[in-house]
């Protein structure tokens, strides 16, 4: 949007809150250019089939994996950009390692990988120069950019971040298959099934509703916290927002986004996660849900 973009939302699927595949060739346009799948909760989007239709329709894929770093799809690293042009990802200090803010794009297209070395650094670069050099301090700056600059201490701690990546989602991994066991067949929520061509990192471990507790949300949430557990909600669909409200974008846009949002409560998931804590989770939960069988 900062560049005039205009996103045109495409709806998800109930069951996972990833990209609905078999919607997305509806919502492309003559004026699409990038499709911009999110692995939601860190479970891998179905890259190849969105591959087929972005081929098809000359458009490409930007992959938003701000929750999947440390994900595989099709044995393949969340990252490799197999099927995109380029992958986001986010080191927020929520996210499963930090650089305390900040984030990286990943490429294989050496042409947006200059394009956004120069994004970065106010346009300015020292190289493919348009006008003569005049001595080794010459630059030039060749287009608007931004200070989107990391700085040395905060890639000193990602770099010690990245080194205990695989141990941190093998932790998740861990605990979101004990989560599974305990939840399997309960009467009250759903949970998500991983991609089977992929590994998800378990970024959050969202449970969905079932119809006759998905009114009863609000009240649930408040109760939940009431009895500790840091519970949250991700998300409210982003065209709800009042800034794209503004914008025209209406209620009813995409249903299955608005439907998961009525459903969706995540409930704690990190590394340090113990087998009492899970306990504690399940007691709790089941606690709460059962006052509104
Ligand atoms: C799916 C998704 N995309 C993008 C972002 C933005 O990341 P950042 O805040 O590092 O720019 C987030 C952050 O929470 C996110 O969850």
């Amino acid at each position: 949007m900062y560049l005039n973009g205009k996103p045109n939302f495409s709806d998800v699927e109930l069951s996972t809150g990833n990209l609905d595949v078999s919607k997305v060739e509806s919502r492309i346009n003559e004026k699409t250019k990038f499709m911009v799948p999110v692995h939601y909760s860190g479970n891998p989007v179905d890259l190849k089939s969105l591959y087929e239709i972005a081929e098809e329709n000359d458009v490409k894929i930007i992959e938003d994996a701000a929750h999947s770093v440390g994900a595989e799809y099709d044995s393949k690293k969340i990252g490799s950009c197999k099927y995109s042009e380029m992958t986001i990802f986010s080191f927020h200090p929520v996210k499963h390692i930090t650089t305390g803010e900040g984030g990286a794009v990943l490429t294989n297209n050496k042409e947006y990988y200059e394009k956004l070395l120069s994004f970065r650094s106010h346009g300015i670069t020292k190289e493919n120069l348009k006008g003569e050099s005049s001595g080794d301090w010459y630059y030039e700056m060749c287009e608007l950019g931004f200070n989107y600059r990391i700085t040395d201490i905060q890639t000193t701690l990602g770099i010690s971040q990245l080194s205990k990546l695989d141990r941190f989602v093998k932790k998740r991994r861990k605990i979101a298959k004990i989560y599974d066991e305990i939840f399997e067949n309960n009467p009250f929520f759903d949970t998500i099934l991983e991609n089977e061509n992929g590994k998800s990192s378990y970024h959050l471990y969202p449970i969905l509703l079932k119809d006759e507790f998905k009114n009863k949300k609000g009240e649930i949430f408040s109760k939940l916290r009431e009895e500790g557990l840091g519970v949250q909600v991700h998300y409210i669909p982003v065209y709800l927002q009042p800034y794209y409200q503004d914008l025209g974008y209406e209620k009813g846009l995409c249903p299955c986004s608005e439907e998961f949002y009525k459903k969706e409560i995540s409930i704690p998931m990190y590394p340090s996660l113990s087998n009492e804590d899970i306990e504690f989770v399940e007691e709790k939960l089941f606690k709460v849900l059962s006052q509104y069988k």
